[in-house]
């Protein structure tokens, strides 16, 4: 039986109001940093056509079998992530254990939620800094009118430096979040999905056409799309199949703690694929968007954070309106980030209710709080406690401050472990009587998906797991 209760156990249990709502809330987790920063610069980087194509590839094979066993344990479930792989395993008459793969995943989610939100509070700075330059600069001119390139250049260390300020706007992100995700799922989470995904679709679309009038956009073209398989080395594949599971928020439990909010008339095989299709599409066209503003400034393109925070604001100075595309820019990278941090920090919450039979809005507060302070301990990584490496002891985290400790760690390790043995849990180890009534698949495609979740994804993910630790 179907227990649709509450953490109290006696109100019922909320849960999205459609599934456009589950569908938007989805997205809205999977569509992040990861896709603004990451895709685009590996893609330019690693070969262009070959490592989309890989990419692609990995996400309908790999990526888009273990959302489904994700949202699949989470649906049947209807409760925590832990709970739900329990029940899981119960009725399967395996052992508890199992649920020991959510737990992994909800401490993901927390590590990967304190520093998500200190890159949000850089997010907002950036909001504000083109928010002060339409002042000065106007609305029809190049950005940051009068500044020199390396006045531009000094702006993203000097934030780096400044560890209150960083503190300040990670606390601000902190709370931003925790209004969405005390408000509960209907009332709070949804929503803020159900307003920010299309306003973020229409920043991305209106800024990557004005950048394709504008920019140079064939050379983009060229770049993203050029097939160079000599590129596509072993490393180079295996940061594709990592880039596909971040990208669709896999192996922290999200999608299981998602999934349990989703209503029994959904199918979950066709909503799943639409949600990998729009995360893909939205990666290709953060790729459109940002390169013709990149190119046409005559800047190369550059790896990790630094094409965000320090390329693109040299290029919007020469773009005419650049101030307006600027914040235009970081507001909608803004919208993206926020609606991770949500699912980030819903993943605990909703762990920490069922646990300890708690209400939901201190709950989340308590998680908010001491995610905060984790991301306190972040930003002041980037220079008070440069010198500490919480796990320095071990090689494969050498040298690491605290947040590229936790970044590291869960993107090496826990992420690719949690997927691995959710793939096996769904498999191997869960009754086929409970799968088979609730994937939605049938015929071929059943037992395609089945091969890929027993063979393929734990094979692949276990080599990643080999070559984070020994590569
Ligand atoms: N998928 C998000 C991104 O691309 C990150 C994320 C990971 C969000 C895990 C939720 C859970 O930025």
């Amino acid at each position: 039986m179907v227990v649709t209760t509450g953490s109290d156990g006696i109100t019922p249990r909320d849960g999205w109001s459609s599934r456009t709502a589950f569908i938007l809330a989805a997205v809205g987790s999977a569509v992040g940093l990861g896709n603004l920063v990451r895709f685009p610069a590996e893609a330019g980087a690693n070969g262009g056509g070959a490592f989309v194509l890989f990419y692609i590839f990995c996400i309908v094979l790999i990526g888009l079998p273990v959302l489904l066993s994700e949202t699949l344990i989470g649906r049947h479930g209807q409760s925590s992530a832990t709970e739900s792989v329990r029940r899981m395993a119960a009725e399967s008459k395996a052992s508890r254990y199992w649920e020991g793969l959510a737990g992994l995943g909800v401490i993901s989610a927390f590590m990967i939620l304190a520093f998500y939100c200190v890159i949000g509070g850089w997010v907002l700075y950036y909001i504000g800094v083109f928010v002060g330059d339409l002042f000065t600069s106007g609305v029809t001119g190049g950005a940051l009118a009068g500044m020199s390139a390396e006045d531009i250049s000094a702006i993203f260390p000097a934030l780096l430096e400044n560890g209150l300020l960083m503190t300040v706007l990670d606390l601000v992100f902190v709370v931003i979040t925790v209004y969405f995700v005390a408000r509960g799922v209907s009332g709070g989470i949804e929503i803020a999905a159900v307003w920010l995904m299309p306003a973020f679709f229409i920043l991305l679309l209106g800024i990557t056409i004005y950048g394709a009038f504008g920019g140079a956009f064939s050379e983009t073209l060229t770049y993203l799309f050029t097939v160079d398989f000599t590129k596509l080395t072993p490393d180079v594949m295996l940061a594709a199949v990592g880039q596909a599971f971040f990208s669709l928020s896999l192996g922290v439990a999200g999608m299981i703690t998602y999934g349990s909010y989703v209503g029994r008339d959904v199918n979950l095989a066709g909503t799943s694929a639409i949600i990998a299709f729009a995360d893909t599409s939205v990666a290709l066209v953060a790729g459109l968007c940002i390169f013709p503003i990149v190119f046409a400034a005559g800047l190369s393109s550059e790896g990790g954070l630094g094409l965000m925070f320090d390329t693109l604001p040299h290029a919007f100075q020469s773009m005419p309106a650049g101030s307006v595309i600027g914040l235009a820019f970081f507001i909608m990278v803004g919208f993206a980030a926020l609606t991770s941090s949500v699912a980030l920090m819903e993943v605990p919450t909703s762990w920490a209710m069922e646990k300890f039979k708690t209400r939901r809005m201190p709950t989340a507060i308590a998680i908010a709080t001491l995610a905060g302070l984790l991301g306190v301990a972040s930003a002041y990584s980037m220079n008070a406690l440069s010198g500490f490496h919480p796990l320095g002891f071990i090689p494969l985290f050498e040298g690491l401050g605290i947040m590229d400790t936790l970044d590291s760690v869960t993107a090496k390790l826990f992420m690719p472990i949690g997927a691995i043995l959710t793939a096996v849990f769904v498999g191997w180890i869960a009754d086929k009587r409970l799968i088979n009534g609730e994937n939605g698949l049938d015929g071929g495609l059943h037992k395609l998906w089945l091969f890929l979740v027993r063979w393929l994804c734990p094979v692949v993910l276990t080599l990643i797991v080999l070559f984070g630790i020994f590569g």
